[in-house]
């Protein structure tokens, strides 16, 4: 029962971010669909329904979904034992996209506002999606970013990479992610308009992700994740504020840092008091 509650679960977010997307329509004979539908076909089915629905035109092999395993006490009594071998399927049964892929395939699919037209790549953003300490939100994509479709790859990057290594984590230990998916021209500020339609897919991030808390980096971040397009990080950062019940940290962005270095010390501060609400001591220098 429970697997079949988390199938449903899984096929309930994923269809939230394909509509985020665009998609109005969604079928079980939709390979994207089919790929969660692992669940008899039977029980898919409503039995309030009036007559049931014609039955799907055959998948290609390589997008069909795993076969429900029959319990192995009925198998042996119902077929006498084949080797091993004779009864895996010639064409294994791709991975199944996580939730959070899903959200990253939707973001690739977007095309909700004009920066799909100018990106190079999206960028979803990366890193530990299992309940990490910490989750860093940035701004939107610059330049290398575009390039690459990764987070804070750039100078920007560079040195977050050190800050997250002077709390005494791996990069890939934490996520991170961006108001914005796409960059916008010039990185010029992201619009209202454009973090409106945007932050969806970061709220569907942090929700599946599960971070203990949320560092965000710089004023766009803060005001995103506040929904208050007027707010001040000079006067948030510092001080526990909370993203649906997550504890959010805000602090000034790496970008700032590297024109104003004099800041460093101030964010180190923050950062400790980040590590102090995880239990955690700074790495040793
Ligand atoms: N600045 C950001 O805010 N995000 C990135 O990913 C890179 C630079």
């Amino acid at each position: 029962m429970d697997s079949v509650r988390s199938v449903i679960r899984d096929l309930r977010e994923v269809l939230e971010c394909e509509i985020l997307a665009g998609r109005r329509k969604a079928s079980f004979d939709d390979p994207f669909v089919a790929q969660f539908a692992g669940v008899p076909e039977k029980r898919a089915s409503s039995s309030a329904a009036p007559a049931a629905p014609p039955p799907p035109a055959p998948m290609p092999a390589a997008q069909m979904p795993a076969a429900p395993q029959a319990p192995v006490e009925k198998a042996a009594s119902a077929a006498p034992m084949l080797p091993l071998a004779a009864t895996q399927p010639s064409v294994p049964a791709p991975p199944a996209f996580t939730a959070l892929e899903a959200v990253a395939d939707a973001v690739r699919h977007c095309a909700k506002c004009p920066l799909s037209q100018t990106r190079t790549h999206c960028v979803p953003g990366e890193g530990n999606g299992n309940a990490p300490d910490v989750m860093f939100v940035g701004e939107a994509p610059g330049h290398d970013e575009d390039l690459a479709g990764r987070p804070f790859v750039g100078r920007a990057g560079q040195l977050l990479d050190k800050m997250i290594a002077a709390m005494g984590f791996r990069r890939e230990e934490v996520f991170i992610a961006n108001i914005l998916k796409c960059r916008p021209p010039n990185n010029r500020t992201p619009t209202v308009e454009e973090m409106a339609v945007c932050i969806p897919f970061l709220r569907s991030q942090i929700s599946l992700v599960r971070p203990k808390v949320i560092v965000a980096l710089g004023a766009t971040a803060y005001r995103g994740l506040k929904n208050d397009e007027k707010a001040s990080i000079s006067r948030a950062r510092g001080i526990w504020d909370d993203f649906d019940g997550i504890p959010l940290m805000p602090t000034f962005h790496p970008a700032y840092l590297l024109r104003t270095p004099g800041a460093k010390r101030i964010v180190w501060n923050d950062l400790k008091m980040v590590l102090a609400r995880l239990g955690r001591a700074p790495a040793a220098r």
